[in-house]
Formats: C-alpha cells, structure tokens, sequence
C-alpha cells in the first residue's frame, strides 16, 4: 500500500518512521518533508496547503493513505476536499478541525457538554477586554481566537500587561486575523499532561500520556515554543486521573461531537492541566502534537497503518485497545540559536551518525540538503529519541546521542523530565 504523509517537521518524520514499520505499506511519500524524512521516504515538493495539488498527485499515484501532520491544512477543510473526491484520509474535517481553529468554539463546545475546563469570558473589542481587565483576580490569560503557531496565549499578572497584550492581539494585530477575537480565562495551576487519542468519531482510542516541555530554557524559563521536548509515559496520569479524563474529558468530547453532527476522523489532542479539583481541558488540537509524537509512537506496537486505516473507514471498534512496549521514552529538541524568535539556517550540521545505537532515533525538524550536506532550515532542528526500561535510562540515551551532534547555535534544554523526578503536587 501507498501513504502520503503531509509535513515536514519533527512528528511527520516521526509517522513516517513509524507507519514505515507496517508490513502493509510498502511506498512512502511526504510533502514536502526533510532531510531525515528524505533518507527513509520519497519527498514530493508540494506544500501542505496546496490541497489540489495534494489531489492531484495522490490520484496519479494511486495513494491508499494521505495523513496530515499540520494543522492549517485541517483548518483550511483539507479533509473535506479528499473526502468528496472519495480519497482516504486521516485527520478531521473544516468543523472538527475548529476545536483547535477557533479557541472561543471550543470553550462553547465545553461549557456544552460540561467538559472540564477554565472558566472564560470572549470579547470582540479591546474596550470592553480592558474594561473586564479592571475588576479580574491576577494571573489571568488571554488568548487569541484563531491559530498563532502556539504563540496565541499570554499570562498576565496585572492589568498593565493585561492592556499590553490586548492590544499586541487585538489593536497591533501581531497575529493576524487569528487575534481579531479573544478569549480571558482564568489562570489554573497544577502538571501539564497531553493526551493524544485516535478517534473515527464512533470510537475514542487514548494514546499513552506524555509531557511536552514548552519553554525554550530549563526551569520552565523564557519564552513559550512549539515544544523543546517530551517524554512518556507520565508519573502523574494515575490509574484513577485516566479515568477521570476520559469519563469526563475524551468520552464527552466524543459525544458533544455525536450530538453536534460533527464528524472526527482523526488524532484529537487534549492539553490538559492536573488540578486539584481534576483534570481541565487548556486546548484541544486537531492533530498529534510534535515534539509529543516523537516520544509517544515509538512506544507504540500496534500497527500504525491498520490503526489509521480504520479510522478512514469508521471501524476502529475492530482494535479493542492499543497495545505497547514497556518503558519509557524520551525525546530532546535541538534548536537554532534565537529560537523561538529570528534564527540563522544554512548552518551545517556535523557528527549525524549514520546509524543511531539501537533504542535510539533522530529525527529531523527543520533540516535540508544543501550540496550534499544535510543543514540547518528552521528553529527546532532536530528531536532526538531515546527509549529504555524507565525514564532516567531513557533521557541518559537520549542525551548521549544529542551530545555527539553538533552545529553552531545549537541549544537543548538539559533538563527534560525534570518534574517527573519531583514528588506528584497536584
Ligand atoms: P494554548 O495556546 O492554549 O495551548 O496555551 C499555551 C500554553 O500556555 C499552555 O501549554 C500552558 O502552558 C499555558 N496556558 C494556557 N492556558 C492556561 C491556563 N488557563 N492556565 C495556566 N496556563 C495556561
Ligand atoms: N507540543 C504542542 C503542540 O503540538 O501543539
């Protein structure tokens, strides 16, 4: 069988890795992929947006399978545009997607159907967000409606910078259209867990639970990126804390979307935060999270091809659960120096080893092939894996790994995992 695997960063490499595993498949493309993904699947230089392009190429080859990595394909109804021309694809439609599109359409969704969450007010204007500004209780967090490459959320802890960064999103416009509405929500305190499930919006199967470090420095420091690293499983999704979070997150979700007609065939994505009045639903996003899929699928033992397949064909009831290697598994993001603001690219990188030691992966983010010479082509460059018996084992091959790879500007976080080492405070 043929996928195309649509992306180019970290968690496309990732499932490309991973559905390359399946007897099943026996070609892989992706658009337009990387370096890494370039030595173990054939890159098509198609941009994921570019939906008819997508169609065209997946008809002329006789593509069984596309899955979609990123979200602004989803957003922009990418699913739909397969789905009429009868083609299988992985990953929601235009209305699903909008859980992860539209921050006030989700919160709607949840007040709805009673799913856990922070309490919230939307505004439209900036008079009116600044004049609920006055009379809120600090931190509080505001955030713009639309997508923002995870930059959309600040905290803020008194009405000076609650005015600042109302009118960054609402007045400066810094995202965009996506700030033209914004949510303030309260502030909630507690472990940040992701929940990845595989959903054909009938079934809802959860994927183990992982961590993803957001800052850029150790310690939680400096500012918000896509993710610095990950690791999975986690100490503090309990037996008791998952069946909290899918009675009352995972099987509402499915069921709200029941309700509303609205049909899921895809990865749903649950950021959540522990409190202690139980788990709270801070996003949803409509796709696996990345570095998160680098740290969850290769625990992963299931076939990866199958599970998806199902999921196109609304049968996932046929898997009655995932099944997966014990252990643990880490991963650590490489990135450019200025990252997650401006950063050079074109930069070498050296000591890539041709083959990893075993238990051990790397996979590329923003990387390219420069005259023979795989190079620097965005922020997060590199996230490297490393699987063992338990976390410690696993970070300490993951670091040995990250220690040989050197390219100028190069910064990791040394900490990952670190509050897993500390006792459970929720
Ligand atoms: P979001 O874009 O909604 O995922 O938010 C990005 C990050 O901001 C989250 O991963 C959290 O670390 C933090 N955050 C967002 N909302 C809240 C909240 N209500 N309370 C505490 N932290 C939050
Ligand atoms: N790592 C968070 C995300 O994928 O949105």
């Amino acid at each position: 069988m043929k996928v195309l695997v649509i992306g180019s960063g970290g968690r496309e490499h990732a499932l490309v890795w991973k559905l390359k595993q399946s007897k099943k498949v026996d070609k892989i493309f992706c658009a337009p992929g990387n370096a890494g993904i370039g030595q173990i699947a054939k890159c098509v230089n198609i941009k994921p947006d570019d939906s008819k392009a997508l169609i065209d190429f997946v008809s002329r080859n006789k593509v069984h399978l596309t899955v979609v990595g990123p979200e602004n394909p989803l957003a922009d109804g990418i699913a739909d545009d397969f789905k009429k021309r009868k083609l299988k694809i992985f990953g929601p439609g235009k209305k699903a997607a909008m859980l992860e599109s539209s921050k006030i359409f989700a919160k709607e969704f949840m007040r709805k159907y009673h799913i856990p969450t922070a309490a919230y007010k939307a505004f439209q204007t900036s008079a009116e967000a600044i004049g609920f500004c006055k009379s809120v209780e600090y931190p509080v967090v505001i955030k713009a409606d639309g997508l923002a490459a995870g930059k959309g959320a600040i905290v803020v802890k008194n009405l000076e910078q609650a005015e600042a960064a109302i009118n960054k999103m609402m007045v400066k416009r810094a995202f965009g259209k996506a700030g033209a509405k914004i949510l303030i929500e309260s502030f909630l305190v507690g472990q940040e867990v992701s929940i990845m499930a595989i959903t054909d919006g009938k079934t809802i199967l959860p994927l183990l639970p992982s961590q993803d470090h957001k800052q850029a420095y150790d310690e939680d420091q400096g500012p918000n990126t896509g993710g610095m690293g990950a690791y999975c499983p986690t100490p503090f999704t309990t037996e008791e804390v998952m069946e909290q979070i899918w009675e009352h997150i995972l099987l509402r979700t499915l069921n709200g979307l029941k309700a509303d007609g609205i049909s899921y065939r895809g990865c749903l994505y649950a950021g959540l935060m522990l409190t202690p009045q139980g788990p709270k639903v801070i996003e949803y996003n409509c796709r696996f999270g990345d570095p998160e899929t680098q740290a969850v699928l290769p625990l992963l033992k299931t076939d990866l091809f199958e599970l998806m397949m199902s999921v196109t064909k609304q049968k996932l009831s046929s898997f009655t659960q995932l099944v997966w290697h014990e252990g643990s598994a880490a991963c650590v993001v490489m990135a450019s120096r200025g990252y997650p603001g401006k950063y050079a690219t074109g930069v070498q990188i050296m000591g890539l080893p041709s083959k990893p030691e075993a238990g051990s992966f790397i996979f590329h983010s923003g990387t390219t092939k420069k005259n023979q010479k795989i190079v620097t082509a965005g922020g997060r460059v590199l996230c490297v894996m490393g699987m063992d018996k338990d976390l410690r084992s696993s970070l300490s091959r993951t670091y040995r790994t990250i220690r040989k790879i050197k390219f100028e500007g190069a910064f990791y976080r040394k900490d990952i995992g670190f509050k897993a080492n500390k006792p459970v405070d929720i």
